[in-house]
């Protein structure tokens, strides 16, 4: 997979042949992104039935789930990668007629699903897309795009769908403290595509909103409770709600994999908090910021209450308010 710790400086690749060894990448973040995280996990499956030395269907189902307990433990917030990592676990629940026959069920599982992500991004694009207009400028959050994904992208993909039919569109791009998803991803994937842009401190994103000047927010989400509140990169909160009282319509866009149905509110949604470091591991001048000693809180993700949004772009189309009745139509 590309290591998108490297980027924009360098396009690395790596190669990963162990389970352990794919949620080393999802918790470090050289895979990051939901979807992305999901279908990463998928594989981290597969490699574990070829990696296993089991010779009967019971040891290596029960090697199979251990990999899935140390999967799903490499990044708590993301919805899909536990959804993934149980479609796969029930796939392998199933009758089998060896253990050859399991591993190439897996492999193929987690390969369908890379496929399929790549339809459903270009699918729910496309309906991000009819909600752009010629001429608009937008503001988006993190990193959306094909980085994040198998290919194409969620709100970054509509963008790119968009600008592909021939709108002009002028993205303003957060830069996303403190892993800076905006500056380093968003960024250089714009400029592979010919989209202009330009980065904004995360903290200027309301001046922007009040001049008049931003017609729309478009940002992803990592899960959606049954009302719609959207738990995405932490920033998003402030950025919709800024949108909201300058009254520039916000877009969060999303696979049906992201929507968490068991969860009534996103209050219930785990927060990952990540390591202070983050936080704190910036110069300027040369110099590190902050003093000697000083600790940081790092919540990665934060929670938009849905009343924020004005409407959710799914592969199942475009999500109205009421969102809790709307939603549920969708999923089921
Ligand atoms: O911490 P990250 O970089 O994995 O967070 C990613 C986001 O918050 C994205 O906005 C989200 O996954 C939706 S994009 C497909």
């Amino acid at each position: 997979m590309i290591d998108q710790r490297a980027l924009p400086s360098r396009f690395e690749v790596i190669v990963l042949s162990t389970p352990a060894a794919v949620a080393g990448a999802i918790r470090d973040m050289v895979v990051r992104g939901a979807p992305a995280i999901g279908v990463s996990a998928a594989f981290g499956i597969a490699l574990a039935a070829f990696q296993s030395k089991a010779v009967d269907l019971d040891s290596l189902r029960q090697e199979l789930r251990q990999a899935g307990v140390l999967l799903n433990a490499a990044r708590p917030t993301a919805v899909n990668l536990s959804w993934a990592v149980a479609r796969m676990l029930a796939l392998a629940g199933e009758p089998a007629d060896s253990v050859d026959a399991l591993r190439d069920k897996l492999s193929k599982a987690a390969q369908s699903m890379a496929d399929a992500d790549i339809a459903t991004n270009r699918r729910m694009a496309a309906f991000g897309a009819e909600l752009i207009d010629d001429g608009d400028t937008i503001i988006h959050h993190c990193n959306t795009g094909a980085l994040a994904t198998v290919d194409w992208g969620t709100a970054l993909g509509a963008i790119r769908t968009a600008h592909e039919s021939g709108k002009k569109i002028h993205v303003l791009v957060d830069e996303t403290r403190p892993r800076l998803q905006g500056m380093r991803l968003t960024a250089w994937e714009l400029s592979q595509y010919g989209i202009s842009y330009e980065i904004i401190s995360d903290n200027s994103a309301g001046y922007f909103l009040r001049s008049g000047k931003v017609q729309k927010v478009f940002f992803g989400a990592d899960r959606v409770a049954a009302n719609g509140d959207v738990v995405n990169k932490v920033g998003t909160y402030m950025l919709a709600l800024a949108a909201w009282t300058s009254h520039v319509p916000v877009y969060s866009v999303f696979p049906i994999s992201t929507v968490d149905l068991s969860l009534a509110n996103g209050d219930l949604i785990q927060i990952e908090e990540r390591g202070a470091d983050e936080v704190l591991d910036i110069q300027v001048h040369g110099q590190v910021a902050a003093p000697i000693g000083a600790k940081a809180r790092n919540p990665a993700f934060d929670i938009t209450p849905h009343q924020y949004l004005t409407a959710l772009v799914t592969d199942a189309g475009i999500i109205q308010p009421p969102f809790f009745d709307n939603l549920s139509k969708a999923v089921l």
